[in-house]
């Protein structure tokens, strides 16, 4: 591990699985019961708003009854410990990384803490209902939130800074995630293409388990606590 600087993390439902929080692709493959263009895609926000904002108003709500497990804990101690660059890319909406203590954190698909106003454009700390068209708390406008989630069809936050840091990083790790959605299933080849070694730590392989050098398959709260204790042995 010597010869590793910079790391970048990728995170998926997985993580949070043992937390109690649902995957995306279940073995029904309904998510919480939807069908996933029914709650996810600015289309159904467009056909059915109490719909979608009902959905999110009870993930949301979801939130308070779940902690961080081990992994995140795992995760945030590394990012405290590790001194080069590292920094952790999330798929996730829900705060268990945040609450963990995760610092270098990024929520490439959004946050169900945070609403984004369609009148002004602000993006706002939130942790309440939408469902009763409350005001934006910057503008005031009755209405306009809707949850800042990416959804499909809408661009993934800050691709920019996620491509410069798996371009110049030794180490990419996927842990929890399916490699069914892109741009963030695409991350390995990224990575790979400029050098880095690559692991995925997942329950079972995922899409694109051949991209990578290394695969653990098993529990992310068992995987990656050892995984960390591991990479900090050599700091
Ligand atoms: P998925 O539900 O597609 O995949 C979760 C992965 O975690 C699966 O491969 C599981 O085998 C694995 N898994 C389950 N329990 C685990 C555990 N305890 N330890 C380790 N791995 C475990 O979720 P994502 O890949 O995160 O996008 O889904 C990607 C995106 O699709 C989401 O961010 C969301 C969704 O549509 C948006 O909302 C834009």
């Amino acid at each position: 591990m010597k010869d590793i600087r910079n790391i970048v993390i990728l995170t998926g439902a997985g993580i949070s699985a043992e937390s109690g929080v649902a995957t995306f692709r279940g073995p029904d493959g309904l998510w919480e019961g939807h069908r996933v263009e029914d709650v996810a895609t600015p289309e159904a926000f467009f056909r059915d708003p109490a719909l979608v904002q009902k959905f999110y108003d009870e993930r949301r709500a979801k939130l308070r009854t779940v902690h961080p497990n081990a992994a995140h804990q795992a995760l945030a101690k590394l990012d405290a410990a590790w001194p080069g660059d590292l920094l952790l890319v999330t798929q996730n909406v829900d705060d268990l990384h945040d609450r963990a203590g995760s610092k270098h954190l990024l929520h490439m698909h959004g946050e169900l803490n945070s609403a984004w106003c369609l009148a002004c454009d602000a993006r706002s700390p939130f942790d309440g209902v939408m469902a009763t068209e409350p005001p934006c708390p910057q503008c005031g406008q009755p209405g306009c939130l809707r949850p800042d989630i990416v959804w499909f069809g809408e661009m993934p936050y800050q691709m920019e800074r996620i491509e410069q840091a798996l371009a110049r990083c030794d180490l990419f790790v996927s842990i929890g995630t399916s490699g069914a959605v892109y741009p963030a299933a695409g991350f390995v080849q990224t990575a790979r293409h400029y050098g880095a070694r690559t692991l995925e730590m997942n329950l079972d392989p995922s899409e694109g388990s051949f991209h990578f050098h290394e695969s653990r398959m098993g529990r992310a709260g068992e995987l990656v606590p050892d995984w960390v204790e591991e990479i900090l042995q050599n700091v």
